[in-house]
């Protein structure tokens, strides 16, 4: 049997609701998703990667054919690597698009054999991201509506620290 393999990339600095809602979504559609912890190099990350991947899996641990990796490399590379047919990206407003859209074209040009997907986000995720989660919390803001409930107190307690 064949099995349909998708990789859920981002830099996940901290993984957010609208994150663990495009996963849910990607593992119904697909046999195995892997969220891919991976290195953007225009940003500066807040948490180092095992305290992203430990959040990770501490959220997605009721999800069967989630599994979780990391990646210093070309994503594209890794696609083929693990034979995945398809990049699974969570799509929020236009300003999302463009961005997103030349990742995908690049990505086709580097390896033609996945199909980049893009999921629509919930209206409720909309103006959510990681970044707007860290200014709140590193001012001491209520983020209990954008982060899963098992990660909160760690997000606040080591952004408020520093
Ligand atoms: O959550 P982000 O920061 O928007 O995710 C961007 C990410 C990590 C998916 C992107 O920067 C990426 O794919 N990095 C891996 C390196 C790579 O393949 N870059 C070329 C993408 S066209």
């Amino acid at each position: 049997m064949m099995r349909r393999i998708a990789v859920c990339p981002g830099s996940f600095d901290p993984v957010t609701l609208g994150h663990v809602d495009i996963f849910k979504r990607a593992s119904k559609m697909f046999d195995k998703v892997i969220v891919l912890v991976s290195v953007n190099p225009t940003k500066k990350p807040s948490f180092s990667p095992v305290e992203r991947i430990t959040m990770i899996e501490r959220v997605t641990s009721h999800m069967d054919n989630v599994v979780i990796d990391i990646l210093d490399g070309l994503l594209a590379d890794y696609v083929q690597r693990v034979n995945a047919c398809a990049i699974v990206k969570g799509l929020r407003a236009v300003s999302d698009f463009e961005y997103e859209f030349q990742m995908a074209l690049a990505n086709r040009k580097l390896y033609p054999d996945a199909e980049t997907v893009f999921i629509p986000t919930a209206s409720e995720n909309m103006y959510l991201s990681s970044s707007v989660v860290k200014q709140i919390a590193m001012f001491g803001g209520d983020i209990r509506s954008f982060v899963p409930a098992e990660i909160l107190d760690d997000i606040s307690k080591r952004l408020t620290q520093n």
